[in-house]
Parts: structure tokens; sequence; C-alpha cells
């Protein structure tokens, strides 16, 4: 038994869900870019939750739903307040994610109808979680749900307390749509490990938010921020990117395991990027980040993936670095719950084996003798 390092390369299960191949991204067969340019959000989670696009009655079928669970109990809003000051924005989603189990009387039920509905749930309290973790800890009471509006405006509404610019939606509800489904990627992947032991969803998603939480994979785009924030202005992106590459440093937002030429969801980015960036004023952030982009493409041959231009796009929106990656969760969370059905659906426990480079006959030496 040799073992494949990161499983590079790995088919490790069947989906109908999303695909990438020869660099396209498609969700349930339809391309990312035209999901990109025409489709809503939730109706993105429609298609990835039930493989086809919804008709009007669907989806205000969905709508009602999503309104009807966006509230979270009370209980878990003073869980909250209780999370000690400078508590990590992903550790308390997956604290406060793992707890609203506890008070949804179906968490257990294993019926596909309950699970599908507790697809639905969770989709409608991620961004009620992480707007009311946002307020608590800057000391403000958090805003109930709006009803009737789509997920990207109710984010931004229970965030400020206000009624958000359309520009702002429509470009975070973007962003939702390129970040809904992504393959086998590491936080799938983990959801998928975890329900396949027949456990239930909660515990599923709470594994994918763990995997999600590191800088290798959804962090990226905070830590992209962290980076520009390091570098300060486009005089300075130079130095720091030659400087970095040259002490072999990674730099944040480049390079992919599955694509190599290129990630279909950045140009959509980018363009977002530019766009709010004409639009307010300030294209700084842009010109820092198509400069740091021609310096590494040019010098290693990297092409920036779905984090970098993440980063500008939420600064510009208003919306802090520490929630960028809760974003990603708020989006993701709809590709996390399709997968945990589907694995649920044609189950089989996920249990590799391990190529062991240990000692070998070793013997029990007693505490004395050691
Ligand atoms: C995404 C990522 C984890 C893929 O990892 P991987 O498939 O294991 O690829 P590797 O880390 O083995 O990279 C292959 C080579 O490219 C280099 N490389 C990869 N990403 C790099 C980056 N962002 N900056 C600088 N060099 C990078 C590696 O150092 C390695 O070089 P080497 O062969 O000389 O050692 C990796 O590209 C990375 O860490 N990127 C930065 C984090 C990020 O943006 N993550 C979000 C992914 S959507």
């Amino acid at each position: 038994m040799t073992a494949t390092k990161g499983l590079e390369g790995i088919v490790a299960a069947s989906s109908s869900i999303s695909s990438i191949i020869d660099g396209v991204l498609t969700y349930r067969g339809i391309n990312i870019d035209d999901l990109a340019e025409n489709a809503t959000f939730e109706e993105v989670a429609y298609l990835l939750w039930y493989g086809k696009l919804p008709n009007r009655s669907e989806l205000d079928g969905l709508q009602q739903k999503l309104d009807q669970y966006a509230a979270i109990p009370n209980q878990v809003i003073e869980q909250i307040k209780l999370y000690p000051k400078g508590t990590n924005s992903m550790a308390a989603l997956r604290t406060a994610i793992s707890s609203l189990a506890l008070y949804d009387e179906s968490a257990n039920d294993m019926s596909p109808e309950a699970n599908q509905l507790k697809a639905i749930k969770l989709q409608a309290q991620l961004p009620t979680v992480v707007a009311a973790f946002a307020r608590i800890r800057d000391g403000k009471e958090p805003v109930a749900p709006k009803q009737g509006v789509s997920i990207a405006y109710n984010f931004l509404y229970m965030l400020t307390g206000e009624e958000p610019a359309e520009v702002a939606v429509k470009a975070l509800d973007q962003a939702l749509v390129l970040h809904a489904d992504h393959e086998l990627n590491a936080s799938t992947f983990a959801a998928r490990v975890t329900v396949a032991t027949l456990s239930d969803i909660y515990s599923g998603v709470t594994s994918a938010i763990g995997a999600l939480k590191g800088p290798l994979h959804g962090g990226a785009n905070e830590a992209v921020m962290v980076m520009l924030e390091e570098i300060g202005s486009l005089a300075n992106v130079e130095g720091y990117i030659n400087n970095a590459l040259a002490n072999k440093q990674k730099i944040m937002g480049f390079g992919h395991r599955v694509y190599k030429d290129g990630d279909p969801r950045a140009k959509h980015l980018q363009q977002m990027s530019r766009e709010l960036g004409k639009l307010t004023g300030n294209m700084e952030l842009y010109e820092m980040s198509i400069k740091i982009e021609d310096l590494v493409t040019g010098q290693k041959g990297l092409k920036p993936n779905v984090d970098f231009y993440s980063a500008s796009v939420y600064t510009t929106l208003g919306i802090p670095r520490d929630l960028f990656t809760p974003i990603f969760a708020i989006s993701r969370v709809s590709g996390w719950s399709a997968h945990i059905l589907e694995q649920y659906q044609d189950n089989r426990l996920i249990r590799p084996r391990a190529d062991y480079v240990g000692p070998v006959n070793a013997k029990y030496i007693p505490i004395e003798q050691r």
C-alpha cells in the first residue's frame, strides 16, 4: 500500500451535483458562467438540492421556507453573547451551528424529508448566525431577519440594520452563486465523511465549517485581505511580492489543486471588484490586486483562485475581513447539504487505509526501564 499525499487525483465519490471537467465548473451540468450571469443564489440552492432549476411556484415555496426558518433560537443568541472577546468568527460559527442542533427536535430524524427540510433550515439560519455574531461582538443587539427578501439582502440588512443598496445585494448574490458548490473540495469531503457514518446533517455541516476555516481552503479570502493590508498601497506591491516569492512564501488566493490553468470563478470576482471600485471611487484595492496577479502569474505561472478577488469585493462592500470566510460558508452550506443528502441516498462508510510507516515488532517496556 502506498499513500497518495493529499488524495491528489483520487476519485473518492460519484456525484451528480457539480463537475470540474477540463477547467470548466458546472452545477448540475450548467456552466458556472451562465449561472453567475443569470441565476439568483436561491435558484442555485434549489438546483443543487433538487437537481433542476425551480419554476416560479417552486422558488416561491423555497422562499417561504427560508422566511419561516431564518430566525435562530434565543438560546443560541444568548450563548453567542457568552463567547469570549476576540473569538474567531469561524470558530463562533462552528460552535453556533453545532448548538442549533440542540434546539431542533428533528436533528436526529434521518428520514429523507426531515433531512431535506434541515438543509433548508441550515441555509436559512447560517446567515442569521453570522450576522448575529458580528453585531454581538461589536456590542450591538442582533437584528431579526426580514421576510420575503433574498439571502444576500437579508444578510447585509441583519449585519448593518439598514436597507442595503441594490448594487451591494447584487454583488453579494453573485458571489454566493460562485461559492455555492465545488465538487469534492476539502470541506465537502469532510461533510461526506462525517455523514457516511450515518451521523446527522448538523454534524456534517459542523465538520465542514471546521475544514473551511483553514487558510488553505476558505480561510484564504481573509488571508488575502491581511496581505493587502500589509502591502498598504499600490507603490508597495512590487517589493512585497518579489520579496515574498524570493522567500518561497505562499501568496494567498493563488494556485489550486484542480485548476492549473485558472479558476473560472475568479474572472467574475475580478470584474465585480473593478465595477465596485469604480462605483465607490476607490480603485486602489482593485489596482493592487491586478498588479499582484501580474507579478505572481508572471513569475510563478500561478493564477488567482476564487478567494483572491473576493477580498477586495467584500472590503469594498464594507464587510469586515473576519466575516469573509463565514460568508463563504453562508453560500457553501447549500453545496454541503446537497452532498450530504446525496451521500445518504447511496451511503457507504468512508474508511480508507493508511500506509503504515512507524516501527514494527516493537515491545512494551515497563515504565521503570524506560
Ligand atoms: C490551493 C493550494 C492549497 C493547492 O495546493 P496543492 O495542490 O497541494 O499544491 P502545492 O501546495 O503542492 O503547490 C505546488 C507548487 O506550487 C507552489 N504554490 C502553490 N500555491 C502557491 C501560492 N499560492 N503561492 C506560491 N507558491 C504556490 C507550491 O509551493 C509548490 O511549489 P514547489 O513544487 O516548488 O514546492 C495551494 O495552491 C495554496 O496553498 N494556495 C494558497 C491558499 C489558497 O489560496 N487557498 C484557496 C484555494 S481555493
